[in-house]
């Protein structure tokens, strides 16, 4: 087992993690525990892991895939009315989001909009135990959560949960698709990162470990059912590049791509970001960064060499043969009106964290060549 510090959290990893969340929730003195997770990950992390704790284990798994603000409101209810003292997510992103709401709204006033209150900083004990390998929201300090059907960000530094658990045995469960989407949304998140206008040299170490992780062992992730601790990690790894770095342009596009088409979250992010870098690298004029066109060019020119290609182009070129080999399908557009109505929804902070300036008819022609015509 690994024990590694990242800000004010600890990462915990390898053989026995899952004992040691168990031993974590045992010295913590807290009276009930509540557990925001899915039906799968308690079933898969086996029942011993609940049991011996010196409260109640309060199970919560009333959420949604695209966690809603109503159904936070009744973990935070049922917190309380069982008299819990402590938070553990275990599952995807949508767990993890759940509880981290939990806790940030737990010490806001009942009667008013969580959303509309001023964050203060809540001290409830959070592990947070991924059952996927993709999204690394073990290590941010952001969740997002549905609000009358519009995607709210919520961020606080106190929603960096304070212990990461990475149990990779989790991964043997993972359906393919799930397992595929998850796994590029990693690789898309530290390629992104690596990028970012507000990169730092932490993120980039992170990024370039996640990327060339990936890189080495994504083959024998998805064909041979292998190499789960080395995908965990990168997925952890990435999941902290985007915490100082934020996400860019193919994260922007894809959210919508994601509700009109169905697609998971990691696919439709996947199919973007092709695209995007091509565009990047055709447009370092138009740099945005405040580290100057040079650093941008060599920041390419470094993605390149972890991938170990000569040039953007055979980078980008890459990329579109990994999600050819996974089987990532592109999207067929429904009506005349899709690649607009995509255009028109990318929001433009998170746009903003791209190096270069991207216009909405940039935006346009880009849509274009990822949404297929009908009989393409
Ligand atoms: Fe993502």
């Amino acid at each position: 087992m690994q024990k590694e510090s990242y800000q004010s959290q600890e990462v915990i990893s390898g053989a026995g993690a899952l004992q040691e969340a168990a031993k974590i929730v045992r010295e913590s003195g807290a009276r009930n525990l509540l557990a925001v997770c899915s039906k799968s990950a308690r079933k898969h992390c086996g029942e011993e892991f609940w049991q011996g704790f010196p409260g109640k284990v309060v199970f919560f798994h009333g959420f949604s895939p695209n966690p809603k603000y109503e159904e936070v409101q009744a973990g935070l209810a049922l917190y309380e009315e069982e008299g819990c003292e402590m938070l553990l997510s275990m599952g995807g992103g949508s767990a993890m989001d759940v509880a981290k709401c939990i806790k940030l709204f737990a010490p806001m006033d009942r009667n008013e909009n969580y959303l509309k209150q001023e964050k203060k900083a809540s001290n409830i004990l959070h592990i947070a135990i991924p059952s996927t390998a993709g999204t690394g929201s073990e290590s941010t300090s952001f969740a997002v959560v549905y609000y009358q059907g519009e995607k709210q960000s919520v961020a606080h530094a106190c929603l960096l949960p304070n212990y990461a658990v990475l149990h990779d045995g989790f991964l043997e469960h993972l359906p393919l698709y799930q397992k595929k989407a998850t796994m590029m949304d990693a690789l898309c998140q530290a390629i992104e990162s690596y990028w970012s206008v507000n990169s730092t040299e932490e993120s980039r170490g992170y990024a370039r470990k996640a990327i060339i992780t990936i890189r080495d062992a994504w083959q024998g992730y998805i064909e041979d059912n292998a190499n789960w601790q080395q995908i965990m990690a990168a997925a952890n790894l990435a999941g902290r590049a985007i915490n100082i770095s934020k996400t860019t342009a193919a994260h922007a596009m894809s959210y919508k791509v994601t509700s009109m088409y169905g697609f998971a979250h990691g696919h439709a992010a996947a199919i973007c970001l092709p695209k995007t870098w091509a565009y990047l690298q055709g447009h370092i004029e138009d740099c945005t960064d405040g580290r100057g066109k040079d650093y941008l060019s060599q920041t390419l020119e470094e993605l390149n060499r972890m991938l170990g290609k000569q040039n953007t182009q055979e980078s980008v070129a890459w990329l579109t043969r990994l999600i050819g080999a996974l089987e990532l399908p592109y999207p067929v557009q429904k009506g005349r009106q899709d690649v607009e109505v995509l255009a028109s929804s990318v929001n433009a902070e998170r746009l903003g964290n791209f190096p270069v300036k991207v216009t909405k008819d940039a935006l346009l022609a880009m849509y274009r060549q990822i949404v297929r015509e009908p009989h393409e």
